[in-house]
């Protein structure tokens, strides 16, 4: 089998008096109109409803419930173990094209007849504009689907270089021996359907226990893969509480692998758990984690100040700072940095137009933060950075009398190892240091060391000899690493995306590496 050439999704615009708009636009009502809905978990294909219930719910108006949802008991995990190894046997010995092809039609089905649908649950229940939705929901979600089949394809076609004479040497790739788990995160659909469907399209079977707070656009993206033809259990939907769905997974002896984006201190946690359980396994089992991050932008005094801005605004703003690669610390020189029409200024001034609303509110740039924990988390920082010395030089204000809203925020520090320079705080706020123009070796350093993250980094500057060494200096500073444009935004098939350190096992999603940590590779020889 060949594949047909794979494309990046093109994304639709949705300007006013668009088709796409008026698409979008009605999909919402509609779900607004039809909320709250009742989600089960599905096991082997069935609708299970546990009848203990939690409600997700719409962030920009937490008065109002998105959907209900059926949580996961320990003995429904144990369930859906037998179920999926079942179904294992018939999934894996599939042509790897019949996997494919259901992977596909499910990108088609994302991107043409159900576009709107997950992009309004993406909207309402995990508090995205239009334009976040698209590039989630939409876009990136189909080109995980897509170029998975096409990793896939250049797996499989990875063979020995050389036969000695009488030798045909083969390599093989199997799934797992056992089934592997995925957790994923609230903040990109996309994802979700990275961490179930790489491990799935290699022949394994999968568990996945959603996020609490993304549970409606995650089941609607199960219900595709459905009609794109998976088989019964060989993806097992599991919303519900994380740690007893964990510890139940982890438990089983055909535990295999986990498939994990969240944040670090978790990460580390699950993988103490799993350690601690080593000798049950049947096989080592395979770790593989997105984890946090404290990204930054560095800028260098030949940078072009008003795209430098631009883009800080754009990698720390959008998405409410909540994409595991937003920008929050920012590093500029104090010739830049000061002065009329500076930096600073350029920044304040255009900060303070951005706006903030519902969803379906085409106009605003920004919504409100994902849940009432991420509030009061996010607010505590900017107070504990003003108790520190920081200066909140523009936002600061918040509101949650009907969505979790927090204004844009920038503090500006004296003391680039404060805290809201250290701990990742996953929301709109920017600590900035202005740094001495004479300082800029020690500033490399300050970007390298003060965190113990290495996701994603910027460096801004028209000179190419400064580009050439802040790349070379900031090697290990992360695993996504832009020149001249904001740190978030990787295309699935054009940069693919992780990090090392405390930010990740740095297996690239959206690369054939990521495949090759789910499968069994088998080296086989013979003569004749
Ligand atoms: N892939 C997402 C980004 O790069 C997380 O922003």
């Amino acid at each position: 089998f060949k594949l047909p050439a794979i494309e990046n999704e093109p994304n639709q615009h949705y300007e006013a008096g668009s088709s796409s708009r008026a698409g979008l636009l009605a999909a919402l009502a509609q779900m607004r109109a039809a909320a709250p809905f009742e989600i089960p978990c599905i096991i082997n294909g069935k609708e299970v409803k546990t009848g203990k219930k939690q409600s997700q719910l719409i962030p920009a108006d937490h008065a109002s419930s998105l959907c209900t949802y059926h949580e996961a008991t320990p003995s429904d995990v144990d369930s859906a173990i037998k179920g999926a190894l079942a179904a294992k046997v018939k999934w894996e010995s599939m042509a790897w094209a019949d996997r494919a092809a259901i992977f596909l039609k499910a990108a088609d089905l994302v991107g043409g007849k159900y576009r709107y649908k997950i992009m309004a649950a993406t909207m309402l229940g995990q508090g995205k504009n239009a334009w976040q939705a698209e590039i989630d929901a939409a876009a990136e979600l189909v080109d995980f689907l897509r170029f998975s089949a096409k990793y896939t394809e250049e797996l499989y076609a990875q063979q020995p270089p050389k036969n000695a004479p009488g030798v045909w040497n083969r390599s093989e790739y199997r799934a797992l021996d056992g089934f592997v788990l995925a957790v994923s995160p609230f903040n990109f659909t996309a994802i979700g359907g990275n961490l179930v469907g790489a491990p799935a399209i290699v022949g394994n079977v999968v568990l996945w226990k959603p996020s609490p707070m993304a549970v409606y656009s995650n089941y609607i993206l199960y219900q595709i893969l459905e009609e794109a033809g998976l088989p019964a259990g060989v993806i097992q939907f599991i919303p519900g509480p994380a740690e007893a769905i964990v510890a139940q997974s982890f438990k089983h002896p055909l535990f295999a692998g986990l498939h994990f984006t969240g944040s670090t201190a978790v990460f580390k946690k699950l993988w103490k758990d799993i350690a601690s359980n080593i000798e049950i396994y049947k096989s080592y089992p395979r770790i593989v984690g997105e984890t946090g991050g404290k990204n930054f932008h560095l800028v260098h005094k030949s940078a072009d100040v008003k795209s430098s801005v631009l883009q800080a605004i754009r990698g720390a703003f959008e998405y409410q700072g909540q994409k595991c690669s937003a920008l929050s610390r920012l590093y500029v020189p104090q010739s830049l940095w000061e002065g009329k029409g500076g930096f600073k200024e350029q920044l304040i001034d255009q900060v303070k137009l951005i706006t903030l609303g519902q969803p379906e509110e085409f106009e605003h740039f920004m919504g409100p933060v994902i849940a009432r924990h991420s509030y009061d988390k996010i607010t505590s920082y900017i107070k504990k950075a003003k108790a520190a010395g920081g200066e909140v030089i523009v936002g600061g204000q918040a509101d949650d009398s009907k969505g979790f809203f927090v204004h844009p925020t920038v503090i500006e520090t004296k003391d680039p190892k404060s805290v809201t320079m250290v701990e990742e705080i996953f929301g709109p706020v920017i600590t900035a240091y202005a740094y001495p123009d004479d300082k800029f070796e020690e500033t490399i350093e300050l970007v390298k060391e003060t965190t113990d993250y290495a996701l994603t980094g910027a460096v801004f500057a028209q000179d190419r000899e400064a580009v050439a060494y802040m790349a070379d200096k900031l090697r290990n500073a992360a695993g996504n690493f832009y020149i001249n444009d904001k740190c978030t935004g990787a295309v699935v098939g054009q940069q693919p995306f992780g990090g090392s350190r405390g930010s990740g096992t740095n297996d690239k999603a959206g690369s054939i590496n990521l495949l090759y940590r789910f499968v069994n590779a088998r080296s086989i020889k013979e003569t004749f």
